[in-house]
Protein backbone atom coordinates (compact mmCIF):
# COMPACT_ATOMS: atom_id res chain seq x y z
CA UNK A 1 0.00 0.00 0.00
CA UNK A 2 1.65 3.13 -0.61
CA UNK A 3 1.96 6.31 1.29
CA UNK A 4 1.38 9.90 0.82
CA UNK A 5 3.29 10.46 4.04
CA UNK A 6 6.07 13.10 3.35
CA UNK A 7 8.78 15.23 5.58
CA UNK A 8 9.67 18.60 3.74
CA UNK A 9 12.06 20.63 5.24
CA UNK A 10 12.04 18.64 9.08
CA UNK A 11 8.13 18.75 8.66
CA UNK A 12 6.01 16.10 9.04
CA UNK A 13 3.20 16.16 6.75
CA UNK A 14 0.30 13.42 6.42
CA UNK A 15 0.29 14.20 2.38
CA UNK A 16 1.74 16.70 0.08
CA UNK A 17 -1.62 18.65 -0.45
CA UNK A 18 -1.33 22.39 1.27
CA UNK A 19 -3.88 25.22 1.33
CA UNK A 20 -2.41 27.91 -0.72
CA UNK A 21 -1.98 31.38 1.19
CA UNK A 22 -5.78 33.27 -0.03
CA UNK A 23 -9.15 33.18 1.02
CA UNK A 24 -8.90 29.28 2.17
CA UNK A 25 -6.81 30.49 5.35
CA UNK A 26 -8.36 33.78 5.93
CA UNK A 27 -8.45 33.04 9.87
CA UNK A 28 -8.44 30.42 12.74
CA UNK A 29 -11.82 29.09 12.24
CA UNK A 30 -11.46 27.95 8.13
CA UNK A 31 -7.74 26.78 8.72
CA UNK A 32 -9.32 24.40 11.75
CA UNK A 33 -11.53 23.36 9.19
CA UNK A 34 -8.72 22.88 5.98
CA UNK A 35 -7.14 20.61 9.31
CA UNK A 36 -10.39 18.78 9.58
CA UNK A 37 -10.89 17.57 6.44
CA UNK A 38 -7.66 16.20 6.17
CA UNK A 39 -5.34 18.93 4.08
CA UNK A 40 -1.63 18.19 5.09
CA UNK A 41 -0.82 21.90 5.71
CA UNK A 42 -1.94 25.11 5.63
CA UNK A 43 -0.53 28.58 4.67
CA UNK A 44 -2.86 31.27 6.21
CA UNK A 45 -3.57 34.50 4.39
CA UNK A 46 -0.54 37.04 4.08
CA UNK A 47 0.11 39.04 6.67
CA UNK A 48 1.80 41.96 7.42
CA UNK A 49 2.86 44.74 10.38
CA UNK A 50 0.43 47.33 9.44
CA UNK A 51 -3.35 45.93 8.24
CA UNK A 52 -4.20 49.21 8.24
CA UNK A 53 -2.41 50.32 5.02
CA UNK A 54 -4.09 47.13 3.49
CA UNK A 55 -7.75 48.20 1.76
CA UNK A 56 -9.98 46.29 -0.47
CA UNK A 57 -12.27 46.83 -2.95
CA UNK A 58 -15.73 45.07 -3.98
CA UNK A 59 -15.97 43.43 -6.29
CA UNK A 60 -12.48 41.99 -6.35
CA UNK A 61 -13.12 38.44 -8.33
CA UNK A 62 -13.65 37.85 -11.90
CA UNK A 63 -14.45 34.37 -13.36
CA UNK A 64 -14.41 32.91 -16.92
CA UNK A 65 -16.65 30.12 -17.58
CA UNK A 66 -16.45 27.32 -20.42
CA UNK A 67 -18.68 28.18 -22.87
CA UNK A 68 -20.51 24.47 -22.93
CA UNK A 69 -20.23 23.27 -19.74
CA UNK A 70 -20.40 26.40 -17.48
CA UNK A 71 -17.49 25.13 -15.55
CA UNK A 72 -15.28 28.13 -14.11
CA UNK A 73 -11.77 27.46 -15.82
CA UNK A 74 -9.72 30.89 -14.97
CA UNK A 75 -10.29 33.15 -12.10
CA UNK A 76 -9.11 36.86 -11.93
CA UNK A 77 -8.39 38.78 -8.44
CA UNK A 78 -7.66 41.91 -7.31
CA UNK A 79 -7.56 40.89 -3.87
CA UNK A 80 -5.01 42.53 -1.32
CA UNK A 81 -3.04 40.53 1.19
CA UNK A 82 -4.75 40.04 4.61
CA UNK A 83 -6.48 43.03 6.13
CA UNK A 84 -7.13 41.74 9.56
CA UNK A 85 -4.75 42.87 12.40
CA UNK A 86 -1.31 41.23 12.95
CA UNK A 87 -2.59 40.90 17.12
CA UNK A 88 -5.25 39.00 16.03
CA UNK A 89 -3.54 36.83 13.02
CA UNK A 90 -0.83 36.47 16.16
CA UNK A 91 -3.69 35.30 18.79
CA UNK A 92 -5.13 32.81 16.50
CA UNK A 93 -1.86 31.01 15.37
CA UNK A 94 -1.41 30.60 18.86
CA UNK A 95 -5.10 28.98 18.56
CA UNK A 96 -4.41 26.52 15.76
CA UNK A 97 -1.39 25.32 17.19
CA UNK A 98 -2.97 24.85 20.32
CA UNK A 99 -5.98 22.56 19.19
CA UNK A 100 -3.60 21.41 16.33
CA UNK A 101 0.08 20.50 17.75
CA UNK A 102 0.90 17.70 15.29
CA UNK A 103 -0.66 19.60 12.18
CA UNK A 104 1.96 22.21 9.83
CA UNK A 105 1.27 25.79 9.86
CA UNK A 106 2.50 28.26 7.70
CA UNK A 107 2.50 31.75 8.11
CA UNK A 108 2.81 33.60 4.16
CA UNK A 109 4.33 37.06 5.07
CA UNK A 110 5.21 40.20 3.35
CA UNK A 111 6.86 43.45 4.57
CA UNK A 112 8.26 46.54 3.00
CA UNK A 113 11.84 46.70 1.90
CA UNK A 114 12.94 47.67 5.59
CA UNK A 115 14.91 44.56 7.13
CA UNK A 116 14.00 45.60 11.09
CA UNK A 117 10.12 45.32 9.81
CA UNK A 118 10.75 41.67 8.22
CA UNK A 119 12.60 40.92 11.63
CA UNK A 120 9.79 41.97 13.54
CA UNK A 121 7.49 40.10 11.47
CA UNK A 122 9.41 36.90 11.79
CA UNK A 123 9.82 36.67 15.26
CA UNK A 124 6.31 37.78 16.24
CA UNK A 125 4.83 34.91 14.25
CA UNK A 126 7.58 32.65 15.37
CA UNK A 127 7.19 33.20 19.02
CA UNK A 128 2.85 32.52 18.31
CA UNK A 129 4.04 28.72 17.20
CA UNK A 130 3.82 28.80 13.32
CA UNK A 131 5.89 25.88 12.03
CA UNK A 132 7.99 27.31 8.93
CA UNK A 133 7.11 30.48 6.70
CA UNK A 134 6.53 31.34 2.71
CA UNK A 135 7.99 34.69 1.99
CA UNK A 136 5.26 36.33 -0.09
CA UNK A 137 7.15 38.20 -3.14
CA UNK A 138 4.58 37.95 -5.58
CA UNK A 139 1.60 39.49 -5.07
CA UNK A 140 0.98 41.13 -8.96
CA UNK A 141 -1.28 44.16 -7.66
CA UNK A 142 -1.65 46.77 -5.14
CA UNK A 143 1.21 45.55 -2.91
CA UNK A 144 3.75 46.94 -6.10
CA UNK A 145 2.60 50.52 -5.67
CA UNK A 146 4.58 49.93 -2.22
CA UNK A 147 7.20 48.11 -3.59
CA UNK A 148 6.11 44.94 -1.82
CA UNK A 149 5.20 41.68 -2.93
CA UNK A 150 5.95 40.91 -7.36
CA UNK A 151 7.80 44.74 -6.96
CA UNK A 152 10.55 42.57 -4.66
CA UNK A 153 9.97 39.40 -6.71
CA UNK A 154 10.60 40.66 -9.90
CA UNK A 155 14.43 41.78 -8.44
CA UNK A 156 16.60 39.94 -8.00
CA UNK A 157 19.22 41.78 -6.25
CA UNK A 158 17.07 43.02 -3.39
CA UNK A 159 15.11 39.14 -3.22
CA UNK A 160 18.54 38.23 -2.07
CA UNK A 161 18.92 40.67 0.40
CA UNK A 162 15.74 40.50 1.45
CA UNK A 163 15.94 36.77 1.90
CA UNK A 164 19.45 37.67 3.85
CA UNK A 165 17.38 39.57 6.22
CA UNK A 166 14.51 36.61 7.20
CA UNK A 167 17.70 33.81 7.38
CA UNK A 168 19.53 36.36 9.29
CA UNK A 169 17.18 35.54 11.95
CA UNK A 170 14.54 32.68 11.23
CA UNK A 171 14.74 29.41 13.64
CA UNK A 172 12.04 27.81 11.21
CA UNK A 173 12.17 26.23 7.46
CA UNK A 174 11.35 29.13 5.28
CA UNK A 175 9.88 29.28 1.41
CA UNK A 176 9.88 32.20 -1.23
CA UNK A 177 6.96 32.30 -3.12
CA UNK A 178 7.97 33.17 -7.07
CA UNK A 179 6.16 35.59 -9.21
CA UNK A 180 5.67 34.34 -12.91
CA UNK A 181 5.80 38.09 -14.09
CA UNK A 182 9.35 37.52 -15.32
CA UNK A 183 11.14 36.60 -18.08
CA UNK A 184 13.01 33.57 -15.91
CA UNK A 185 11.90 31.78 -13.35
CA UNK A 186 15.05 30.65 -12.64
CA UNK A 187 16.75 34.34 -12.04
CA UNK A 188 14.83 35.25 -8.76
CA UNK A 189 14.20 31.32 -7.58
CA UNK A 190 18.82 31.52 -8.06
CA UNK A 191 18.78 34.79 -6.39
CA UNK A 192 16.21 33.37 -3.34
CA UNK A 193 18.07 30.09 -3.12
CA UNK A 194 21.91 31.60 -2.65
CA UNK A 195 20.71 33.77 0.35
CA UNK A 196 19.98 30.28 1.82
CA UNK A 197 16.24 29.86 2.04
CA UNK A 198 15.37 26.42 2.48
CA UNK A 199 12.70 26.06 -0.44
CA UNK A 200 10.76 27.58 -3.15
CA UNK A 201 6.94 28.05 -3.98
CA UNK A 202 5.90 28.49 -7.30
CA UNK A 203 3.61 30.04 -8.98
CA UNK A 204 1.53 33.46 -7.51
CA UNK A 205 -1.02 34.57 -10.31
CA UNK A 206 -0.29 35.89 -13.78
CA UNK A 207 -0.83 39.72 -13.56
CA UNK A 208 -4.03 39.46 -15.88
CA UNK A 209 -6.80 41.60 -17.87
CA UNK A 210 -9.69 39.31 -17.26
CA UNK A 211 -11.99 40.62 -20.17
CA UNK A 212 -13.58 44.09 -20.93
CA UNK A 213 -18.04 44.33 -20.88
CA UNK A 214 -19.55 44.58 -23.98
CA UNK A 215 -22.62 46.41 -23.02
CA UNK A 216 -21.35 48.89 -20.66
CA UNK A 217 -17.56 48.86 -22.44
CA UNK A 218 -15.70 48.86 -18.77
CA UNK A 219 -13.04 46.64 -18.56
CA UNK A 220 -13.74 44.05 -15.05
CA UNK A 221 -13.89 43.68 -12.68
CA UNK A 222 -15.70 46.77 -12.58
CA UNK A 223 -14.73 48.94 -8.96
CA UNK A 224 -16.91 52.29 -10.10
CA UNK A 225 -16.68 51.43 -13.60
CA UNK A 226 -12.85 51.24 -13.31
CA UNK A 227 -10.42 48.24 -12.97
CA UNK A 228 -7.00 47.58 -12.23
CA UNK A 229 -5.11 44.33 -14.06
CA UNK A 230 -5.33 41.54 -11.42
CA UNK A 231 -3.76 37.98 -10.36
CA UNK A 232 -4.80 34.88 -12.76
CA UNK A 233 -5.17 31.65 -11.37
CA UNK A 234 -7.51 28.02 -11.65
CA UNK A 235 -7.12 25.51 -14.44
CA UNK A 236 -5.91 27.54 -17.49
CA UNK A 237 -2.43 28.52 -15.71
CA UNK A 238 -1.34 25.03 -15.21
CA UNK A 239 0.36 24.56 -18.22
CA UNK A 240 2.39 27.77 -17.62
CA UNK A 241 3.00 26.50 -13.89
CA UNK A 242 4.23 23.59 -14.78
CA UNK A 243 6.82 24.94 -16.84
CA UNK A 244 7.83 27.34 -14.04
CA UNK A 245 7.84 24.39 -11.68
CA UNK A 246 9.99 22.20 -14.42
CA UNK A 247 12.73 24.82 -14.84
CA UNK A 248 12.92 25.30 -11.07
CA UNK A 249 13.14 21.75 -10.73
CA UNK A 250 16.07 21.92 -13.05
CA UNK A 251 17.61 24.41 -11.62
CA UNK A 252 17.82 22.88 -8.04
CA UNK A 253 19.06 19.52 -9.37
CA UNK A 254 21.45 21.38 -10.99
CA UNK A 255 22.39 24.46 -8.36
CA UNK A 256 21.25 23.70 -5.34
CA UNK A 257 20.12 19.88 -4.66
CA UNK A 258 18.20 18.94 -1.28
CA UNK A 259 16.55 22.56 -1.31
CA UNK A 260 12.45 22.07 -2.17
CA UNK A 261 9.96 23.41 -3.96
CA UNK A 262 6.00 24.01 -3.55
CA UNK A 263 4.14 23.67 -6.95
CA UNK A 264 0.93 25.64 -8.00
CA UNK A 265 -1.11 26.39 -10.14
CA UNK A 266 -4.32 25.44 -10.97
CA UNK A 267 -4.37 21.58 -9.31
CA UNK A 268 -7.61 20.60 -8.85
CA UNK A 269 -7.23 16.87 -9.13
CA UNK A 270 -4.90 14.16 -7.97
CA UNK A 271 -3.80 13.46 -11.60
CA UNK A 272 -2.81 17.11 -11.76
CA UNK A 273 -0.68 16.87 -8.23
CA UNK A 274 0.91 13.74 -9.54
CA UNK A 275 2.12 16.00 -12.58
CA UNK A 276 3.59 18.59 -10.64
CA UNK A 277 5.27 15.76 -8.54
CA UNK A 278 7.03 13.91 -11.77
CA UNK A 279 8.12 17.75 -12.53
CA UNK A 280 10.01 17.64 -8.93
CA UNK A 281 7.64 19.35 -6.37
CA UNK A 282 7.99 18.08 -3.11
CA UNK A 283 4.11 19.36 -2.10
CA UNK A 284 1.55 20.85 -3.86
CA UNK A 285 -0.28 24.10 -2.59
CA UNK A 286 -3.95 24.38 -4.11
CA UNK A 287 -5.75 27.89 -3.60
CA UNK A 288 -8.79 28.72 -6.32
CA UNK A 289 -9.72 24.97 -6.27
CA UNK A 290 -10.66 25.24 -2.96
CA UNK A 291 -13.16 28.32 -3.79
CA UNK A 292 -14.56 26.01 -6.12
CA UNK A 293 -15.61 23.50 -4.84
CA UNK A 294 -14.89 23.29 -0.66
CA UNK A 295 -12.19 21.77 1.56
CA UNK A 296 -13.84 18.10 0.73
CA UNK A 297 -11.95 18.49 -2.21
CA UNK A 298 -8.84 17.05 -0.51
CA UNK A 299 -10.19 13.58 0.17
CA UNK A 300 -10.76 12.59 -3.56
CA UNK A 301 -7.68 14.14 -4.47
CA UNK A 302 -5.80 11.68 -2.18
CA UNK A 303 -7.35 8.62 -3.41
CA UNK A 304 -7.04 9.88 -7.30
CA UNK A 305 -3.02 10.74 -6.63
CA UNK A 306 -2.74 7.17 -4.60
CA UNK A 307 -4.78 5.15 -7.57
CA UNK A 308 -1.69 7.16 -9.39
CA UNK A 309 0.99 5.56 -7.52
CA UNK A 310 -0.56 2.74 -6.93
CA UNK A 311 -1.50 1.61 -11.11
CA UNK A 312 3.03 3.03 -11.67
CA UNK A 313 3.92 0.38 -8.19
CA UNK A 314 5.45 3.75 -6.10
CA UNK A 315 5.44 3.08 -2.90
CA UNK A 316 6.40 6.70 -1.90
CA UNK A 317 5.86 10.09 -3.30
CA UNK A 318 10.05 10.60 -3.52
CA UNK A 319 9.88 7.56 -5.85
CA UNK A 320 8.12 9.02 -8.56
CA UNK A 321 9.35 13.15 -7.38
CA UNK A 322 11.19 14.20 -10.60
CA UNK A 323 10.19 11.42 -12.50
CA UNK A 324 9.61 13.23 -16.12
CA UNK A 325 12.24 16.12 -16.02
CA UNK A 326 15.16 14.00 -17.94
CA UNK A 327 12.37 13.79 -20.47
CA UNK A 328 12.59 17.50 -21.81
CA UNK A 329 15.40 18.79 -24.45
CA UNK A 330 16.12 21.00 -27.15
CA UNK A 331 14.26 21.31 -30.15
CA UNK A 332 17.42 20.44 -32.17
CA UNK A 333 17.74 17.59 -30.30
CA UNK A 334 13.97 16.24 -30.93
CA UNK A 335 14.61 16.95 -34.55
CA UNK A 336 18.03 14.88 -34.53
CA UNK A 337 16.19 12.47 -32.39
CA UNK A 338 13.43 11.69 -35.19
CA UNK A 339 15.27 11.48 -37.71
CA UNK A 340 17.32 8.85 -36.06
CA UNK A 341 14.02 6.81 -35.41
CA UNK A 342 12.88 7.22 -39.02
CA UNK A 343 16.35 6.09 -40.46
CA UNK A 344 16.02 3.10 -37.57
CA UNK A 345 12.09 2.80 -38.87
CA UNK A 346 13.30 2.34 -42.37
CA UNK A 347 16.63 0.29 -42.25
CA UNK A 348 14.31 -2.16 -40.04
CA UNK A 349 11.60 -2.29 -42.89
CA UNK A 350 14.07 -2.62 -45.73
CA UNK A 351 15.36 -5.85 -43.81
CA UNK A 352 12.43 -7.72 -43.59
CA UNK A 353 11.60 -6.79 -47.59
CA UNK A 354 12.02 -9.97 -50.36
CA UNK A 355 14.25 -8.13 -53.08
CA UNK A 356 15.07 -12.19 -54.43
CA UNK A 357 13.22 -15.30 -55.11
CA UNK A 358 15.29 -16.72 -52.45
CA UNK A 359 13.48 -15.30 -50.01
CA UNK A 360 10.60 -15.87 -51.06
CA UNK A 361 8.18 -18.01 -48.80
CA UNK A 362 4.59 -17.40 -50.02
CA UNK A 363 2.93 -16.75 -46.57
CA UNK A 364 1.53 -13.28 -47.69
CA UNK A 365 1.34 -13.09 -51.39
CA UNK A 366 0.41 -10.02 -51.75
CA UNK A 367 3.04 -8.20 -49.95
CA UNK A 368 6.04 -10.41 -50.93
CA UNK A 369 5.34 -10.14 -54.81
CA UNK A 370 4.65 -6.20 -54.87
CA UNK A 371 7.97 -6.07 -52.66
CA UNK A 372 9.54 -8.46 -55.52
CA UNK A 373 7.98 -6.02 -58.16
CA UNK A 374 9.32 -3.25 -56.75
CA UNK A 375 13.08 -4.89 -55.92
C1 LIG B 1 -8.53 35.37 -4.35
C2 LIG B 1 -7.07 35.03 -4.22
C3 LIG B 1 -6.31 35.59 -3.20
C4 LIG B 1 -4.96 35.28 -3.08
N1 LIG B 1 -4.23 35.82 -2.05
C5 LIG B 1 -2.92 35.47 -1.89
C6 LIG B 1 -2.18 35.94 -0.77
O1 LIG B 1 -2.66 36.65 0.10
N2 LIG B 1 -0.87 35.57 -0.70
C7 LIG B 1 -0.26 34.77 -1.62
O2 LIG B 1 0.93 34.45 -1.51
N3 LIG B 1 -0.97 34.27 -2.68
C8 LIG B 1 -2.27 34.61 -2.83
N4 LIG B 1 -2.99 34.09 -3.88
C9 LIG B 1 -2.30 33.24 -4.89
C10 LIG B 1 -2.47 31.74 -4.62
O3 LIG B 1 -1.94 31.36 -3.38
C11 LIG B 1 -1.82 30.89 -5.74
O4 LIG B 1 -0.44 31.22 -5.78
C12 LIG B 1 -2.39 31.14 -7.13
O5 LIG B 1 -3.75 31.48 -7.07
C13 LIG B 1 -2.22 29.92 -8.05
O6 LIG B 1 -2.78 28.73 -7.50
P1 LIG B 1 -4.30 28.26 -7.73
O7 LIG B 1 -4.56 28.18 -9.22
O8 LIG B 1 -4.41 26.94 -7.01
O9 LIG B 1 -5.15 29.31 -7.09
C14 LIG B 1 -4.35 34.39 -4.01
C15 LIG B 1 -5.13 33.82 -5.02
C16 LIG B 1 -6.48 34.12 -5.13
C17 LIG B 1 -7.29 33.48 -6.23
Amino acid sequence: MPTLETVVDGLKLPNPFIIGSGPPGTNANVIGKAFDEGWGAVICKTVSLDASKVVNVQPRYGRLRSRTSGEIYGWENIELISDRDLSIWLDEFKQIKDEYPDRILIASIMEEYNENAWHELVGKCEDAGVDSFELNFSCPHGLPERKMGAAMGQDPVILREVCGWVMAVAKKPVWAKMTPNVTHIEDPTRASLAAGIHGVSAINTIRSVLGVNLDTLRPEPSVEGYTTPGGYSCQAVKPIALRMCMEISQMIRSEFPGRTLSGMGGIETGEDAAQFILLGSDTVQVCTGVMKEGYRMVQPMCEELLAFMEKHKFETLADFKGYSLPFFTTHADLVKRQAEARAAKKAESKKKMITADAQWDGDDFVQQSDALARG
